[in-house]
């Protein structure tokens, strides 16, 4: 069995007076890459967000319930949420390097989080990030140059890159892969694989094919609608990938992945 890095125990998030995703209890595994799939609006990117914070960023959201980052309870009043972000990154969907240069797109999270080294350091720091994201021959002669200047692939990896600047724990990727073409989006699974030996990811991605081939774990969402209308997500059911898609054990999983809703 697999450590837990971060544990979801009922986990709800209210934006103002509505419940958008109910009762969340589910394990992300250390090295391991968990992904979340099912509908739109079901409260993944919800449920990503509540794993490093962004949602305290978000005027009128709420989190109930308990989430813990290894013996830390992450809402806990003297968790300082800068330093939470720093140890659980995030990629969004699209592309979003800073109006900077290549290097100081990767500089700059080190240096905000108090980086005491020299520049050498600094270079180390910077090569070290951009060789793990698989953009460094790419970007090695061009450092000078803004981020905004690469392609959507390069961009990305080059985000990739950033958020492994800070040395984190855990990578959280919201369909990282959406804005980008079929081969970049190879070359981004593939690099998540090796990302996967040294820290622990957190995928959303609408593709079950991308969720099948990069996951281990696959937990599927979807929006439950009660009587008086109201539609709320929920987590239908988690498990090893090969299990979610050969034998899940809910109807509404296997109904999703067969492609008869959704
Ligand atoms: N910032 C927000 N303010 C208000 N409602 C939101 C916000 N973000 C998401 N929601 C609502 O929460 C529900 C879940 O959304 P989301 O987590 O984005 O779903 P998914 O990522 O699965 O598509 C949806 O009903 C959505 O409209
Ligand atoms: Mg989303």
């Amino acid at each position: 069995m697999q450590n837990a890095i971060i544990n979801a125990d009922n986990v709800s998030v209210y934006y103002g007076s509505s419940l958008a995703v109910s009762g969340v209890n589910l394990a992300i595994n250390t090295n391991q890459i968990t992904a979340f799939i099912g509908p739109s609006g079901c409260g993944k990117s919800t449920i990503l967000r509540c794993f490093n914070r962004l949602n305290d960023l978000i005027a009128g959201a709420r989190v109930k319930g308990k989430i813990t980052f290894g013996s830390h309870d992450l809402y806990d009043p003297k968790m300082d949420p800068v330093a939470v972000r720093r140890r659980i990154g995030m990629v969004f969907q699209r592309p979003n390097p800073f109006p900077k240069s290549i290097y100081e797109n990767i500089a700059f999270g080190p240096r905000i989080n108090g980086f005491k080294g020299t520049k050498g350091d600094m270079d180390d720091l910077v090569e070290r990030s951009l060789r793990s994201a698989a953009i460094w021959n790419e970007v090695k002669d061009k450092l000078k140059e803004s981020g905004l200047a690469l392609s959507g692939g390069q961009q990305q990896r080059l985000c990739i890159a950033r958020a492994i600047a800070t040395e984190p724990e855990v990578i959280l990727m919201d369909e990282p892969c959406s804005a980008l073409d079929p081969i970049s989006t190879l070359s981004i699974e593939e690099l998540m694989q090796e990302l996967k030996q040294n820290f622990t990811l957190v995928i959303v991605t609408h593709n079950m094919q991308q969720a099948s081939r990069t996951a281990d774990m696959t937990a599927f969402f979807n929006t439950e609608i009660d009587a008086s209308g109201k539609r709320t997500g929920k987590l239908v059911e988690i498990d090893r990938t090969s299990t979610i898609f050969s034998s899940p054990k809910q109807t509404a999983t296997e109904e999703y992945i067969s492609g008869r809703f959704g």
